[in-house]
């Protein structure tokens, strides 16, 4: 396998894993619309002898069938992002995300090609809340929360009998719960491509990405990724807003643990027609991660616990690695203080964006998500 398409590869994921597959020699090609919420004017311009551009909307059969040709493998990203976001801008992320990744399989169905692999970012978003566990339930996948206790401060998953459930790692056998709009569309994405792999005998695989961070995360975009909205609000001396008590926990994995693990996913045959999860291994608070950044950058007082709480969010959740370990034996490199001490000497490199994120807020607000 020499030549890899990347769908979104001008993002976050994509611009990370280009670099790499760069340097293992492979040529790479990308198809990216430069999405506004996400790219400022002009932002991508990279070179690179094996490398080509080709500007066009994963929405539009043609932009497929051009960017398809004499690809190998596909790794498609190209989606829209935003939890909240995706609430009420539904018809968007379904055309994007849906209508997107089921033009792939009609372009590979229909026209000649000669993919030989495709891998999809997915997202642990499918699980929704995750694993549980109580002495008298056993094992539970406790679905979204009642908001009448989450409005009184009672966050946690509670048992029949009122005990707090105790948090497991999710493994990909876990129950599929999506709680969001984006949740839905991942799910979607994932149904669409392991059944059309398999339908035409092209190795699929689903990985079902934690909170990635790191360097060239957008730090222009709102709508997503906990670090760098806390970023930019914090480089243009606002405060953080952290919803809830701030105890609620999200695996944070490093963009190169993302990157290794979706090229061992590529180059290894093990990992046909498979799901894995691909994380840190680890929950971290969300108080925690913002003690971490500000720390890290050296600034005192400018997180606030809000106790709001958004509809849709879920309280915890961190990857079993069990399987992507015992099958591909991907190890995680980066622990989350490590992780932040890269993030934050690339974050010192980059222009500070505006701070859209209260519009972002105002959009919830507007549509009921924020209580
Ligand atoms: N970053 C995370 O924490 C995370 C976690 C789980 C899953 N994922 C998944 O990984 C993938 C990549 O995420 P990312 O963080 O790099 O996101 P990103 O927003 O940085 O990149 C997405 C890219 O897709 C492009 N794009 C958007 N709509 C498009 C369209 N209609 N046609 C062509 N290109 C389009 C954007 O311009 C952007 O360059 C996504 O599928 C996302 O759902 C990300």
């Amino acid at each position: 396998m020499k030549n890899i398409l990347i769908t979104g590869g001008a993002g976050f994921i994509g611009s990370n894993l280009t670099v790499e597959l760069l340097s293992r020699g492979y040529y790479v090609t990308i198809l990216d619309n430069l999405s506004s919420q996400i790219h400022s004017e002009n932002e991508f311009n990279f070179s690179h002898k094996n490398f080509k551009f080709i500007q066009g909307d994963v929405r539009v059969i043609s932009d497929w069938k051009a960017a398809i040709k004499d690809q190998d493998a596909i790794i498609h990203y190209a989606s829209e992002t935003g939890t909240g976001q995706s609430m009420y801008e539904i018809n968007r992320y379904t055309n994007v995300n849906v209508v997107g990744t089921s033009n792939l399989f009609h372009c590979l169905s229909n026209y000649k090609h000669k993919v030989r692999k495709i891998i999809l970012a997915s997202s642990r978003a499918v699980y929704g809340e995750g694993k549980y566990f109580s002495n008298e339930e056993g094992v539970m996948y406790p679905c979204s929360r009642n908001y009448k206790l989450v409005s009184k401060g009672k966050y946690d998953h509670y048992g029949k009998n009122g005990c707090l459930l105790e948090l497991r790692p999710t493994d990909e056998k876990s129950m599929i719960q999506p709680s969001s709009v984006y949740a839905i569309t991942k799910s979607t994405q994932e149904q669409i491509t392991m059944l059309m792999g398999k339908a035409l005998s092209i190795p699929t695989v689903a990985l079902r990405y934690q909170n990635v961070y790191g360097p060239k995360q957008s730090l222009r975009n709102p709508y997503t990724g906990i670090l760098s909205v806390f970023s930019t609000r914090i480089l243009n001396g606002n405060n953080i807003h952290i919803y809830e008590d701030g105890l609620q926990s999200r695996d944070f994995v490093f963009i190169s643990d993302v990157v290794a693990a979706t090229i061992l996913s590529l180059e290894n045959q093990e990992s046909n027609y498979h799901i894995f999860n691909v994380g840190s291994g680890n929950p971290t608070s969300v108080n925690d991660i913002a003690l971490k950044l500000t720390n890290e950058l050296g600034i005192k007082n400018k997180i606030k616990i809000t106790g709001q709480y958004r509809i849709g969010d879920i309280r915890h959740n961190y990857a079993c690695l069990n399987k992507i370990k015992k099958v591909l034996d991907f190890e995680p490199k980066y622990d989350v203080d490590l992780g932040i001490k890269k993030f934050v000497s690339w974050l010192k490199t980059q222009k500070v964006q505006k701070d859209n994120y209260l519009k972002s807020i105002g959009e919830l607000k507007q549509n009921g998500f924020i209580k």
